[in-house]
């Protein structure tokens, strides 16, 4: 098996140089400027057993993963948790930490929303929190500012490294990218309503991106349907999350209050601030580098919506346009 250089600075002076791409055989050592992060429900016996189970099976078949720390945050006390976080850590060599973010959800959600109907109640206020976390709440976050790179996992995530497959963080690095996915969907248009328009309004008022990946349609309907990327497997780039553009947009979304009235996830809304800023270039599609799992495997780096309600196609009508998955010869 081949092995890259996993030593993160290095791996940042590499970028440097871009024309001396040669993999350096140097020993694994510990690069602390990354970390993979979940949401864990402490109130929630089933998915808190099933995300255990997924971080040991991560450990036990990523070998990466021992080398950056795991954030599990969580609302509120952990006292349950923490014990069981460090018997596995102990286990499987994670370095995990627990980290409480009360205050983050407590700053910006209402008490209640008037729609956490029976037949749809994880779409209650705790999950909108959670859209509202992790689209924009979690780059408000001291030590997670202080990160180059945040991989996202969700309870129900199943991440198994193949024999082949290669370390997440390196990639981003080797790529300059700023964001890394697995799957692109588009969203219920119930919890998506004037999402695409909205996008596209605000893409009016910023400065166009040369290679962007989407072009808003220029007069969406509230309609429309609203493409996101599946983000229970994402990597970020955190300063770019963190800097004013972005920053600015998400206080724009929360000025609307849809998170909250209407139930915007964080997946299409990642999907926006994406269109908006970067350039296709920028993305890093990991489908099929690991045998990933969020209800079925999730390895498609091909569209597989047609954007086909009227008004709602691109300017020029184009799809959206985005990058192939990542070659082995990175
Ligand atoms: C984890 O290991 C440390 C050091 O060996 C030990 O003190 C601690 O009790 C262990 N914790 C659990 C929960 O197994
Ligand atoms: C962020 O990094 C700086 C410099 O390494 C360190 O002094 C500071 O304590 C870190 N802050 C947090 C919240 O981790
Ligand atoms: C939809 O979004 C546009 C652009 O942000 C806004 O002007 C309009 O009022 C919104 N319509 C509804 C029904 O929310
Ligand atoms: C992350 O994004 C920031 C802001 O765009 C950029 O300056 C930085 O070089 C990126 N980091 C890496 C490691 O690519
Ligand atoms: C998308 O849908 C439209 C209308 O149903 C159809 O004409 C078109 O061929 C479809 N495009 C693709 C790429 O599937």
């Amino acid at each position: 098996m081949r092995r890259w250089n996993s030593i993160w600075a290095v791996g940042l002076l590499w970028l440097s140089t871009p024309a001396c791409a040669t993999p350096a055989l140097t020993a694994a050592t510990a690069a602390t400027d990354a970390a993979v992060a979940l949401l864990a429900d402490v109130r929630n016996p089933t998915t808190t057993e099933a995300m255990l189970r997924n971080l040991a099976t991560l450990a036990r078949t990523c070998a990466w993963a021992r080398r950056y720390d795991v954030i599990v945050f969580h609302e509120g006390r952990s006292d349950a948790l923490r014990p069981r976080l460090e018997a596995l850590g102990n286990r499987t060599r994670l370095r995990l930490r627990a980290r409480d973010i009360s205050d983050e959800f407590a700053t910006h959600a209402p008490a209640t929303t008037d729609w956490p109907r029976r037949r749809l109640r994880t779409f209650g206020i705790g999950y909108r929190r959670m859209c509202r976390f992790w689209f924009s709440g979690v780059f408000e976050l001291a030590d997670v500012r202080n990160l180059t790179y945040l991989l996202r996992l969700d309870t129900d995530s199943e991440l198994r490294c193949r024999p082949r497959s290669r370390d997440p963080f390196e990639l981003m690095a080797r790529q300059r990218a700023v964001y890394g996915y697995v799957a692109v969907k588009t969203d219920h248009p119930m919890v998506a309503k004037n999402l695409t328009a909205f996008g596209a309004a605000y893409a009016r008022r910023v400065p166009q991106i040369e290679d962007a990946f989407y072009r808003f349609p220029p007069h969406a309907p509230t309609n429309c349907p609203a493409p996101m990327f599946y983000t229970n497997f994402e990597i970020m780039n955190v300063s770019w999350f963190a800097a004013p553009r972005a920053v600015a947009f998400a206080r724009a979304v929360d000025a609307t209050g849809m998170i909250f009235g209407n139930r915007w996830g964080d997946a299409p809304l990642r999907w926006l601030t994406l269109a908006l800023f970067a350039g296709r270039s920028q993305l890093l599609c990991f489908g099929g580098e690991y045998d990933y799992r969020h209800r079925g495997p999730q390895d498609h780096c091909g569209l597989s919506f047609n954007i086909s309600v009227a008004g709602c196609q691109a300017a020029g009508g184009g799809a959206p346009v985005l990058p192939p998955p990542l070659p082995r010869s990175l």
